[in-house]
This record gives structure tokens, sequence and C-alpha cells, in this order.
């Protein structure tokens, strides 16, 4: 099989990476080591950045979004107990955010994928990759068919933080920066109305906690466990309670319980692998990257990739120019950077670290004071929730020559 772009890992990255390529013209052959339901199955993100919803509209996606998503012009912070609304569109010049489950996500690209009949092989054991660094890289796989080989001009790692790609580097290339948190997050799923229209993260002496949602019939709420705690430990009853708790009396009283369907415990990473780009590989999504999940961000950086990944391509076949594939690392690492910074500090800001002290605490509960209060601070923290743009830079100042021409 002979291809343009060899596509690895058919998650967010590489399904919105093979629709973009479609989209300018440019072939791709998308290779998945799962079956389509188990990779729409997975429970996970839930918070769409305006950034992503647009890239879905641009790509005619976005119908059963428009009837379904939730649009969100604010969330919500609470501190023990005491909350206060952030309003995210009136300080971002109107953005918002989507509630739009990645499952969702998922089932519409899976379902245009079939309906334009764009290549995907699914159960593809042992991927390799070949020759990255020469102009005609290759990448094999066996399938209960037979052994497959793709010819093509470039390959896409998107195949995840336990994917191969990554590894396909050689030795030297690759730095890597990472920070594990000392906890987890306990998700579950119910059929209840969820507690509030907005999202409400909570920080609380006991931890954090987090009320969101999937629809006006579904909630997802997470709190923050030790990594080593067992799900047994935790029946619906003792969840809701402790739930309750954190989200404080005026918030806790309004919640409404129900048996839980999904139940998991995740764990939080930092991590970041420069370049994103050997040769003719590329990587994208969590197969370079990782952020705790505070702040929504990890499959919206996925598609940020994949966006500036499609142009650089594009410039290539469409005008032979090499100079977005030659930026696309340094281009995407610096939005992922300042996404991890921002996963970062919102993480340290609403957990129970095991080390923390009293004065630790303390300044966990004047940042979110001053958060509260402070449109500047307020301003900082929403134009990160919704989204950075694709390349951050202030509008250049004239300088005093250039004024009044
Ligand atoms: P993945 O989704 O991991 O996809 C990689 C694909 O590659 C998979 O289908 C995998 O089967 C396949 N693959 C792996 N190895 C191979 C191989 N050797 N050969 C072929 N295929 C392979 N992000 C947000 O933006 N907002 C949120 O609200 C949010 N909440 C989250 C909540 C939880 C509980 C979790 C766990 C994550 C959350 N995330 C969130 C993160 C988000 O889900 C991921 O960042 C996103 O899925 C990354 O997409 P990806 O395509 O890069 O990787
Ligand atoms: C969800 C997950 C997040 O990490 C977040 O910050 C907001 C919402 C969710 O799964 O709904």
């Amino acid at each position: 099989m002979r291809t343009q772009v060899a596509i690895v890992g058919a998650g967010p990255a590489g399904l919105f990476l093979a629709h973009l390529l479609r989209a300018e013209g440019i072939e791709s052959v998308v290779v998945e080591r799962r079956t389509r339901a188990y990779v729409e199955g997975r429970v996970r993100a839930g918070v769409l950045e305006q950034g992503t919803v647009d890239a879905l509209s641009r790509l005619g996606l976005d119908a059963r979004l428009r009837r379904e998503g939730l649009p969100h012009g604010g969330t919500r912070l609470s501190v023990d107990g005491a909350h206060f609304r952030i309003d995210l569109a009136e300080l971002t010049g109107g953005a918002e955010v989507t509630v739009y489950g990645q499952q969702e996500v998922m089932h519409d690209l899976f379902e245009a994928a079939e309906r334009h009949a764009m290549p995907i092989v699914f159960e593809a054991e042992g991927v390799e990759l070949h020759g990255i660094e020469t102009e005609r890289p290759a990448v094999t796989y066996r399938t209960a068919a037979g052994e497959g080989r793709i010819a093509c001009d470039f390959v896409a790692g998107c195949d995840g933080f336990h994917g191969v790609c990554r590894g396909a580097l050689p030795p030297g290339v690759l730095r890597t920066f990472e920070r594990v948190y000392p906890f987890g997050w306990l998700g579950i799923l119910a059929d209840v109305p969820p507690v509030d229209e907005e999202l409400i993260y909570a920080s609380h002496a006991n931890g954090f906690a987090l009320a969101s949602m999937r629809s006006p019939t579904r909630s997802r709420y997470y709190l923050q466990c030790p990594i080593d705690e067992r799900l047994e430990d935790w029946p619906d009853e003792r969840f809701f309670d402790e739930l309750a708790l954190r989200l404080g009396p005026d918030v806790g009283e309004r919640l409404v319980r129900g048996p839980s369907f999904e139940k998991s415990i995740a764990p939080l990473r930092s991590f970041v692998a420069e370049p994103m780009r050997h040769g003719r590989l590329f990587l994208l999504g969590d197969a370079a990257h990782i952020v705790p999940p505070t702040g929504a961000k990890g499959m919206n950086l996925a598609v940020s990739d994949a966006l500036m990944l499609s142009e650089a391509l594009d410039g290539f076949y469409a005008r032979a120019s090499m100079a977005g594939i030659d930026g696309y690392s340094a281009r995407a690492l610096a939005r992922v950077w300042k996404a991890e910074r921002f996963s970062w500090w919102f993480t340290g800001l609403m957990h129970r670290f095991p080390e923390a002290s009293g004065f630790d605490r303390r300044m966990q509960v004047a940042e979110l004071d001053y958060l509260r209060g402070s449109r500047a601070a307020q301003a900082g923290f929403a134009e990160n929730y919704v989204g950075l743009p694709l390349d951050q830079d202030l509008p250049r100042r004239r300088s005093v020559g250039e004024a009044g021409r």
C-alpha cells in the first residue's frame, strides 16, 4: 500500500489529522491497534476549547455538537465550600468552552471517516516504523488478514503515551521532562442531572473535587484520591458523601445521587518530549505530551497539534515548502508548554499535596482569594481556560518613528 501520510493511532490526534489532510486533498492511511468500539468507548475528555469546536465546524462535522453540546460561558471555583464564578465569555471577548464528551467527538469522526471511505486499519499488531530519516519511510503491521506495509512520505505518530512512535526516534535525540503527581482522580459517570449548570472546580482541605457533566441528564464527577486507592473502597454512597462535603453545604444539598455506571482512577502526570519531529516522523498529542486533567487541555492539545501539522503538510504538497515542516516542532511546543504551565498551575492550586504544610494551604487559599477578587487574574485564567490561539504573540506596538505614518 502507498499513501502520502501514514498515521499511527486513531485517537483524537490521528483522526482529526486524517480529516484535516483529506480537506486539503492529502491522502492518508490510519493504523490502529484496537477496534473502533474500543476507541469510541473510552471515557475520557469532556470539555472542548473554542478552537477545537471551530476545527470541527471547518470540517463540517459539528452538526450533532451544535445540537447536543453544552456551551459554557463561565465556570465556577469553590474554596472550602465558598463559590465564585469566572465569566469566561465576558473576560475573553466572547469565547466559550463546550461540554461534549471525547466519546461523542470520536463517534462523529469515525462516522464521517466511514462516509468518506477513509482507510483505517483496525486491530493492527506489531506496528513498526522504518526509514524515518529517509524520504521514503514505511509503517509495517500485522492483522488477522496477514502482514501489511504502508510506504509513505511522512509518518504521524498519534499513538498516545504508551505507543511505539516516540520510541522510534534514535537514542540521544529525544529529551523528556516529567512530573508525576502523588495522587489520582477517581471519576464516576451517573445518569443524574448535574448539580450545577456550569462546572465546579473545588479546592477543599480534604482534597480536590470536580463537578462536570456530559448532558442535562448525565453527570461526571471526580474526587482527588491517593494513587493506590482501591475502587472497591469507594461505593457510590461514600463517593457522593465525600463529593457533597468537598463541594460545600450550599451545593452539596442540591446534589442528586444515583448509581454510577462507570468508575475508574486516573493518574496525574505532566510530561513533554522534545523535539516533536525527527526526519519524516512527527509526534502529536499524548505521544509527545501529557497534562494533568485539571483544566481539560489534553484532547485539545492533540487537536492543535493536528491543525499545525496539517498546515505544514499543506505547505509541502501545495507549494513544495519545507518551512512548516521544519517549524512544526518549535511551533507546537510553544503552545504545548503554555498548556503544560496552566495545567500544572491549576493542579497545584486546587489539590491537597501529601507534604503540604499549613503555610502551603494558606498560600493556596490566598491565591484563590486573589483570583476571586481580581479581574486581571480572572482574565489570565479565562484566556488559558478557553484555549490560547495557535500562535500567541502580543500585537506589535508601533515604534515612535512609525507613529502617524
Ligand atoms: P489517545 O487518545 O491515547 O489515542 C492514541 C491511539 O493510538 C489509541 O486509539 C491507541 O489504541 C492507539 N495506539 C496505541 N499504541 C498503538 C500502536 N502501537 N499501534 C497502533 N495504534 C496504537 N483532555 C481534554 O482535552 N479535556 C478533558 O476534559 C480531559 N479529561 C480527561 C479525563 C480522563 C479521565 C483522562 C484519562 C484523560 C482526559 N483528557 C482530557 C485527556 C485526553 O483524553 C487525551 O489527551 C487524548 O485522548 C489524547 O489524544 P491522542 O489521540 O493523542 O491519544
Ligand atoms: C472534565 C475533565 C476535566 O479534566 C476537566 O478539567 C473538566 C471536565 C470532564 O471529564 O468532564
